[in-house]
């Protein structure tokens, strides 16, 4: 039956050949490391978020005096519903923490250079939008964690020079937090940012396929060896897949109270400014640089600057050497800074 389906499809738009050119024909290295999967981990979690942001979307109301009776009623009352809800919420850390190593393995293993400058620049804009998603999203449940933690986090805005004030105002869509920003958050969360990372995606995938994906840094001309994609490397992904959804669950089903901390549990109080608020663990680092940089203004230029030299590092980093240890200006200023990272996020969270 399945074979009649398909003989039927491939009579008119030639599906075995579609599947031929991109799964079981598809040549990549046979020497690919386990960093090498990172990328598919990422597009499992961002699966898992699309489903169960959906399933989500049923119950929820993006509205001040009914967002935090919804959540409420998900997580006690719908069948399954806590679980959908700790899902999404737990795939959402582990799938910028995946970014981050993502991002670090390119990084180290100089897949950046030529000719996959674009698979570069646009990761780092993925990564951008990964932080969008996670922000926006971040307000929805409007606890008073999720309230006032969205006012330190766009509050740090007004550092900008001259247009910071009317900045915040902007995105909030008012002085304060309130329904004007919980209404735009919820349209940027589960419209904007979710097309944006299928236009965005696609292209990164598109790109990959036109380059090929590259050898590891150090493999010799004579061990340049190739397999199909499918099966050889799909099962290595997919082995790495169940690893991080096994962590995945290991937080969900014993760690809840890591991402649903006391004041997750309270409704969003706009009197009432609990002690110790601080952003989530991914924007420590940059909280931590606002805080300890004097000048408001030189904290954000300098992050700016940042942001923008990584946007930029395949067209600055032009020699063709990948291999990290034959590059020890390179490899010296990327531990630094990877450590500068640990330190002022740690930093963030003792402070
Ligand atoms: C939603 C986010 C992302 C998804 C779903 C994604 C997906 C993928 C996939 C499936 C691959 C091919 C296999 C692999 O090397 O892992 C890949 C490769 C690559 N990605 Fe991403 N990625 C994302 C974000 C990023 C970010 C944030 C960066 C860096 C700023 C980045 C840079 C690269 C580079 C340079 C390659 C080429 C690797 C090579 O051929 O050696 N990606 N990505």
């Amino acid at each position: 039956m399945l074979k009649k389906i398909i003989d039927w499809i491939d009579e008119r738009v030639k599906i075995r050949e579609v599947i031929e050119n991109n799964l079981t024909g598809y040549m990549v290295p046979a020497n690919l490391n386990f960093w090498y999967s990172m990328g598919a981990v990422l597009l499992a979690m961002l699966f898992i978020q699309f489903v169960t942001g959906i399933l989500l979307l049923i119950y929820y109301v993006p509205h001040v005096d009914k967002a935090f009776g919804s959540v409420t009623y998900i997580t006690n009352e719908v069948p399954f519903g806590w679980l959908i809800r700790r899902v999404h919420a737990m795939a959402a850390n582990i799938f910028i923490a995946v970014l981050f190593l993502h991002m670090f393995s390119t990084l180290f293993m100089g897949s950046y250079k030529k000719p996959r400058e674009l698979q570069w620049m646009s990761g780092c804009v993925l990564f951008a939008l990964g932080l969008l998603a996670a922000l926006s999203g971040y307000l929805l449940p409007w606890s008073q964690l999720s309230y006032w933690a969205t006012t330190v986090a766009t509050n740090t805005v007004s550092a900008f020079p001259f247009i910071g004030n009317e900045l915040v105002r902007w995105i909030r869509g008012a002085e304060r937090v309130e329904q004007a920003t919980l209404g735009r958050f919820f349209a940027l969360h589960v419209i904007v940012v979710p097309l944006l990372f299928l236009g965005l995606v696609a292209a990164h995938l598109f790109f990959i396929r036109r380059t090929g994906i590259s050898s590891p840094p150090g493999t010799r001309k004579e061990e340049l060896k190739k397999v199909p994609f499918v099966p050889h490397f799909a099962l290595e992904d997919l082995k790495v897949i169940y690893f991080f959804v096994g962590f995945l669950f290991i937080f969900v089903f014993f760690y809840p109270r890591l991402y649903f901390p006391p004041d997750a549990l309270k409704p969003a109080d706009p009197f009432f400014t609990p002690p110790h608020i601080k952003p989530e663990w991914y924007f420590l680092a940059n909280y931590e640089t606002l805080k300890l940089i004097p000048s408001k203004f030189l904290g954000v230029f300098i992050q700016l600057a940042v942001a923008l030299f990584l946007f930029l590092l395949p067209l600055v980093d032009t020699g063709s050497e990948r291999y990290p240890l034959k590059r020890p200006f390179f490899l010296t200023f990327a531990i630094l800074g990877v450590l500068a990272f640990l330190a002022l996020t740690i930093l963030g969270e003792i402070l």
